[in-house]
Formats: C-alpha cells, structure tokens, sequence
C-alpha cells in the first residue's frame, strides 16, 4: 500500500479520503513543524508527502526517498524544494495557485491600509489609556485614495491586488519581469521600469515569489530611492527584502513605515529590531489564512497526490521556467 505523509495536522475529513486508498502517517501538530530527523525517518518509505513551507526539500530528503513520486506542497510558494532535482528523480511537485489568489490579497491589502491609518498604534493608545481628548493630527496618518500605488509582481495576487485599488481613485503602476496585458488593459496599470516604481509610488508592495532574480531586491539602494512618505508592503517572501537595509531606511526615515507578512527568519526573534517600531506592523505569515481558503489549499494537495499515485497529471503542477 502507498504510504503518505502529512507533516501537519489537518482536519480529518481530509485524512479520511487519503486512508481510503493509502496509509497515512501525519504529524499530529497544528503549529509545530515535524521534526527534521523525524520527518527524514519517515519519508524512506513514503510515496508521497504533503508538506507545508516549514519543510525544505533538498538532496538529504531526495536521497532518502526512492519510492518518493509526488510532493504537495500546501502554499504557492515552492521556494522551500529544489524542484529542479526533484523532477530529474522524476518526482512530481504540486502547489497550490488560484485558491488562496482573493484571499492572499485582501491580507495585503489589510495590511497596507493598517500601515497608513496606523491602526495598530491606535489600537495600543487607547488600550494603554492614553487616549485624553480628540486633538487636531491625533494619529494622522496616509491617504491611500489618490495616491500613486506601485506593484511589484503582476501575478494572481498582484492582479487581485490592483482590482481592489479600483475604489480608491490610484494611479496604479506596476513591474513584473513580463508585461501582463490584462492587468493593463483591464485594470489601468501602467507597467514602468522597476526604477519608476519604486521612486514615485507612495505604496509599494511586493508579491513576488523568491527566485534568484528577486532574492535581495529591495536592498539599501531601492529604499534610499524611494519616496520619504513611502510605504512598503511585503507579502511575497522575506528573502526578497534585505531586511537590515529596510531598518536603515526606517531608522533614516527614507521611508514612513511598512507592512511585512513574510520575513526572512520565520518566526521573527523577538530580539529582531522591526518589533521596535511603531510605524511597522509584522503579522506571522497568514496571507492565505481564512478557513475556507486553507480548507481548498488541503483539497488541492490532496487531489494532486490521489491523482499523481493513480498516474494521472496533477492539478496544479509546479512548472519551472527555462
Ligand atoms: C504561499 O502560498 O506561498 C503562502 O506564502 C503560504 O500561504
């Protein structure tokens, strides 16, 4: 019988249509991340995983799995597998796109207008009690409406992302290594050099993946070309960012504030300077998390691993680009 693993707790209704068919091992933790060695230990025999963003798929892990022909990864994300060695073993790799696309960017938009209305610090003064009278720029803070908004990345996200400025009268501009049509002819963006973005946006969000060409691309450089009343928004990965050029920028006030669901060390040290700052909000990566969007990430990871050891095309493949 193929053996499946499961390196988190997911509800049982989805465990149940996997143990029609399979025998399943799942790591009995909602928050915890299986145990590398643990996890080592048990893919031997498996012929297929169901893993989440905790777990990095690299040779060790390859080597160690013969039998191994489907990774499903619960995220979009797949920087966490060298996939390119994952299919020379002629093992599948799946993720998870489309399903969590309206969700992922309503978190980023959250976020961003949490940023700007300095939400969170409001929250705190009058939780703290500071709150006395009502006094002229009492926690004044951005306008989104009529601002210059810069997206970087024209994906699933970036588009759901720039159909929701529609209400807010922005000039949206966009970079993304291709021209994305739709978004420019359905949703007004103007596609710019990644130079214009960033100097004439009052917002700036990222919602690209990590690859090599997007590893450290906002470093010292980007943010000191930005604008001083600047917000940066990053839902995409952490890695992207060069996080010690970003707390310069913010201690040098070359920017205003920023908005990070994804860092570069998750979870964040509680020592990690951002926590410090009052004009940055950092949430603990939960761009897809409403019930029903994980609900269909778990279907999808399911669905692709059922087909794949029934030897048909997956889903939603991982796919590299030449
Ligand atoms: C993704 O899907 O890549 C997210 O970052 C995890 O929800």
């Amino acid at each position: 019988m193929d053996k499946v693993i499961v390196t988190r707790k997911i509800p049982q209704k989805f465990i149940e249509q996997l143990e029609q068919s399979y025998e399943v091992y799942m790591w009995d933790e909602a928050y915890e991340p299986m145990p590398r060695d643990q996890f080592l230990e048990s893919i031997k025999d498996a012929t297929a995983c169901f893993i989440t963003l905790s777990e990095k798929i690299d040779d060790t892990v390859i080597d160690q799995a013969p039998n191994l022909k489907v990774i499903a990864n619960m995220a979009v994300g797949f920087d966490n597998i060298d996939v390119s060695l994952a299919q020379s073993r002629g093992i599948v790799v799946t993720n998870t796109p489309k399903v969590l696309t309206e969700t992922t960017a309503e978190l980023g938009f959250t976020l961003m207008l949490t940023v700007a209305r300095r939400i969170v610090e409001a929250e705190h003064y009058v939780q703290q009690g500071d709150w006395q009278s009502w006094a002229p720029y009492l926690l004044a803070g951005k306008d989104l409406f009529n601002s210059k908004v810069g997206i970087y990345g024209m994906g699933d996200i970036g588009k759901a992302f720039a159909r929701r400025l529609k209400g807010f009268n922005t000039q949206v501009m966009y970079h993304n290594r291709t021209r994305n049509r739709h978004a420019e002819e359905k949703l007004g963006a103007l596609y710019v050099p990644f130079d214009t973005l960033i100097e004439h946006s009052d917002f700036i969000i990222c919602t690209a993946p990590l690859t090599e060409e997007t590893r450290n691309k906002f470093d010292k450089p980007v943010f000191e070309k930005m604008k001083s009343d600047a917000i940066f928004i990053n839902i995409g990965r952490g890695a992207v960012v060069d996080e010690k050029a970003l707390i310069d920028a913010l201690q040098n006030k070359e920017i205003a504030g920023c908005g990070l669901d994804v860092l570069r060390k998750e979870p964040i040290d509680m020592s990690h300077p951002l926590l410090k700052m009052d004009n940055v909000v950092i949430l603990p990566h939960i761009g897809s998390a409403s019930v029903t969007t994980r609900d269909r990430m778990v279907q999808l990871c399911v669905d692709n691993i059922t087909r794949v050891l029934n030897n048909q095309p997956p889903k939603t493949p991982v796919q590299l680009d030449d």
